[in-house]
């Protein structure tokens, strides 16, 4: 779908970039020519990322951070501009989710989610917008929040979580106007369920719980990495230059099938759909 020099000349940094789908990102936006630089609590998968990258032929390099801390944020990206140079791309994918029921939840767990995924969000779009304004040179950001922020509903049982990527979604359409008179664009995607380590041990509470949420899925599977990476790839890409301020759901239709009220009957048996319609052809 891409030409494989699509992102040549780049220098993209990722949060959280050593696993899963920032891990996913990081090597499909290297494997298109961008220098990758990763950051996240933990140097191993970081390491990892930056070989695999390499391995394939690319340029990466790596730091921890916890991006809810601002001056680790200025280090961070000061050690990423020594490694690969300035940084014209941030994907803010850095996230911190669980569930649970929320009059059970302390107020320093509601900190520890959104304190990743808004404050770590705000930190790093920060400390990038104010070099990239004050050089007057233009700027990406990508922001991954989640299909329940996208469609307004939030929801029960990951409340911090809810209420953070409500605040990243207002942060992405804010920034997008005020930061377009810099060259700066900010965009977001919204993903459904996409299977990852972090993301399953802590949200899919069982095999069987899994496996209904496969079998009521409207395409009956769970989004696939790459396909998420590719989308991340052509809202950073020139060609979407005038994409500006806008959220791309990638769920596979999941959040419209809860908001339209006949949805459900796609589990309606033919032979129930027959009997409806022997019985309104007899009644005319
Ligand atoms: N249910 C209820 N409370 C929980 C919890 C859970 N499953 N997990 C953690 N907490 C609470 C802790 O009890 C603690 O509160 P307390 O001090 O009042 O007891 C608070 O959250 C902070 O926990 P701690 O483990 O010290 O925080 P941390 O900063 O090390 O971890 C998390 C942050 C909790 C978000 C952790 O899950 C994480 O690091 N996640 C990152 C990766 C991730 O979530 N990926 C999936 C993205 S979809």
């Amino acid at each position: 779908m891409f030409k494989t020099d699509l992102l040549a000349g780049r220098t993209i940094l990722i949060t959280g970039g050593g696993t899963g789908l920032g891990r996913a990102m990081a090597l499909r936006l290297a494997g298109l020519g961008a220098k990758l630089f990763v950051a996240g609590r933990r140097e191993g998968p970081l390491t990892e990322t930056c070989q695999t990258i390499r391995k394939a032929g690319g340029t990466a390099a790596s730091a921890t951070c916890d991006v809810r801390d601002f001056g680790a944020v200025e280090k961070m990206i000061e050690a990423a501009e020594q490694a690969v140079g300035r940084v014209d791309t941030l994907v803010n994918n850095a996230a911190g989710n669980f569930i649970a029921r929320t009059e059970k939840l302390s107020p320093n767990a509601f900190r520890a989610v959104t304190g990743i995924v808004l404050d770590g969000t705000f930190h790093c779009t920060l400390a990038l917008g104010r070099k990239w304004i004050a050089a007057a040179q233009p700027g990406n950001i990508l922001n991954i929040v989640t299909s329940y922020a996208a469609s307004g509903s939030g929801s029960g049982f990951v409340v911090p979580s809810a209420c953070a990527k409500a605040g990243v979604l207002a942060l992405t359409r804010s920034l997008a106007v005020e930061w377009a008179r810099h060259r700066i664009r900010v965009n977001a995607i919204a993903p459904g369920p996409f299977p990852t380590e972090g993301a399953w041990s802590r949200l899919m509470p069982s095999a069987e719980y899994e496996k209904r949420a496969k079998d009521s899925h409207p395409m009956k599977r769970f989004g696939r990495q790459e396909e998420l990476a590719d989308l991340a790839a052509f809202l950073l890409s020139e060609q979407a230059g005038y994409i500006n301020g806008e959220c791309v759901v990638i769920d596979g239709g999941l959040w419209l099938k809860g908001a339209g009220e006949f949805n459900d009957l796609a589990d309606l048996p033919d032979a129930a759909w027959e009997m409806l319609e022997q019985a309104r052809k007899r009644s005319q």
